[in-house]
């Protein structure tokens, strides 16, 4: 596997690959890799040529100084993953390659996507994606990226960005991988203690009994069902839930046939924040 950490080296060796007609799959991640981050890894090696996997805990997407710090960071565990997956290109460059001196966030538009749901509790959160994410997409110019659903939001303003930038990369949304009693695969799962990855279940759990009540009761119902559940419960305390319609991320009052939609969850277990959300 190739390791670079600057953006003039990755450049010119992926210049010289695409040359040879060789096509980019790209990866984007904040490292403290797991089986969700791998299985994005492998999607993209079954359509590209090389595949890179960028390793950036990015500062500015970080709404809470405390969450940056305690960021779990575990680069040689990672390189160790990415080579046991036969990644092609690992690219772990500093804050400083990326940023310069301007620890800055471009302020996007993207239609109100921003504004729903993580954008209302993590203020300037999607700036930061969106910063580091377009500068990623033009240090490396991929064909095609890929994004976890578990961030179904972030997929969905990443598209967005793409399209109304016109950015020449095809984006690709990958399904959520989830451990054995369903809780969805998340770096910050490392920082719960015993207790509270004992019940963490409990999330997608609730979210799947959303999908069998929504069958026979209305959302109104379902979703004070949901919030009645999680006060009961001495784990964690809810932050929003809501099913809200895929393309607008709108909050839905009421079934629609003609609509594809969502419940997407955030809980707080202490202070450790997990997110999940359901295809309904
Ligand atoms: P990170 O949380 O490291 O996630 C990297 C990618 O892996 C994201 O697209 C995320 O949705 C996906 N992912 C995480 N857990 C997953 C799971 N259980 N199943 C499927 N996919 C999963 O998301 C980010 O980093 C950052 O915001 C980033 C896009 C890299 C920008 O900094």
């Amino acid at each position: 596997m190739e390791i670079f950490n600057t953006k003039q080296e990755i450049k010119s060796y992926l210049t010289a690959q695409k040359e040879r007609g060789k096509t980019v799959g790209l990866v984007p991640t904040m490292g403290a890799l797991h089986q969700g981050h791998l299985s994005l890894v492998n999607k993209a090696k079954r359509k590209n040529d090389i595949v890179v996997v960028s390793i950036f805990v990015n500062p500015t997407q970080f709404d809470k100084k405390e969450d940056l710090t305690n960021y779990p960071k575990t680069i040689e565990n990672d390189t160790e993953l990415l080579k046991s997956v036969s990644c092609h290109v690992l690219f772990f460059p500093s804050v400083e390659e990326i940023y310069e001196n301007q620890l800055l966030s471009e302020k996007f538009d993207f239609d109100g996507l921003e504004h729903k749901m993580e954008g209302k509790f993590r203020k300037g959160h999607f700036d930061g994606v969106g910063t580091i994410v377009k500068t990623l997409f033009k240090i490396i110019e991929p064909n095609k990226a890929y994004f976890g659903q578990k961030d179904f939001q972030q997929l969905q303003i990443i598209k967005k960005m793409v399209r109304k930038n016109r950015l020449n990369v095809k984006i690709k949304g990958c399904p959520i991988f989830r451990e054995n009693d369903g809780l969805a695969m998340s770096s910050r799962n490392t920082r719960l203690s015993a207790k509270q990855r004992a019940d963490a279940p409990f999330i997608y759990k609730t979210l799947k009994k959303v999908r069998a009540k929504l069958i026979s009761e209305n959302i109104l119902e379902v979703t004070e069902w949901v919030e009645n559940q999680f006060k009961k419960h001495p784990s964690f305390n809810l932050e929003y839930f809501t099913i809200a319609d895929e393309k607008s991320l709108e909050t839905l009052k009421n079934k629609e046939l003609n609509k594809k939609y969502r419940a997407f969850i955030a809980v707080f277990a202490s202070k450790i924040r997990l997110i999940d959300n359901i295809r309904l």
